[in-house]
């Protein structure tokens, strides 16, 4: 499963964090996404359309890998599989879904943001975590620091991460993959602007090359 992950994140490394309130909007998201050179997507499990949007893009958009975010118990892990999404992330990491996840044969990130619950993730066999809230939680430096203790440990750091900051975590030697919200926005999803979005992930993959 380890494996899986690490395939699945070589495709990497910005996943586009969305949130969609309408499943007519899902199919050209993720087709403006693509396009854009973002393949790794993480569509949250925040509104009542997420299910059905996940489907369409996993039925429609084939070049999309797509995981759900925002699992928070066991009953959201097998919806995700059940979707058939490809990987699952959970913003947190509590025994119960710790457990189901590593009973259950789908990659999954659990999110972590003290030494606690990644010594919890650890032992369970989740050597790849999300790092959540990364800005809020201590940036950069928290990360560091936690290199020194855990150097198995690997992190794909969300929340706070843009244009502006994205190369700077990707830099570190644990960091595997970066995810963010900043290139598909609500507002921007409700306009229906879909080259923006497109332009969007093409600065993204940019501003990491620079
Ligand atoms: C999330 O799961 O909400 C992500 O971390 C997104 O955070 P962001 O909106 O700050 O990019």
């Amino acid at each position: 499963r380890s494996k899986m992950l690490a395939d699945l994140l070589r495709a990497g490394p910005i996943v586009p964090v969305i949130t969609l309130e309408r499943v007519e909007d899902a199919v050209p998201l993720a087709r403006a996404l693509v396009a854009g050179g973002l393949r790794l997507l993480e569509i949250t499990l925040r509104t009542a359309a997420a299910a059905e949007s996940a489907a369409a893009i996993i039925r429609e958009v084939p070049e999309a890998i797509v995981g759900i975010g925002t699992v928070l118990t066991p009953k959201d892990l097998e919806r995700a599989e059940a979707l058939g999404a490809r990987y699952a992330l959970s913003p947190g990491a509590t025994p119960d879904l710790l457990e189901a996840a590593s009973r259950g044969e789908m990659p999954f990130i659990p999110g972590i943001a003290t030494a606690s619950e990644l010594m919890a993730a650890l032992a369970h066999g989740f050597h790849t975590v999300k790092f959540f809230p990364a800005v809020a939680a201590g940036g950069i430096p928290a990360l560091k620091a936690l290199a020194g203790p855990f150097p198995q440990a690997r992190f794909c750091p969300t929340g706070g991460i843009d244009e502006k900051n994205a190369r700077d975590w990707l830099a570190l030697s644990n960091v595997v993959a970066i995810g963010g919200s900043w290139v598909c926005q609500t507002s921007d999803i409700r306009a229906q602007a879909w080259s923006e979005i497109t332009a969007k992930a093409q600065r993204a993959l940019m501003s990491i090359k620079e």
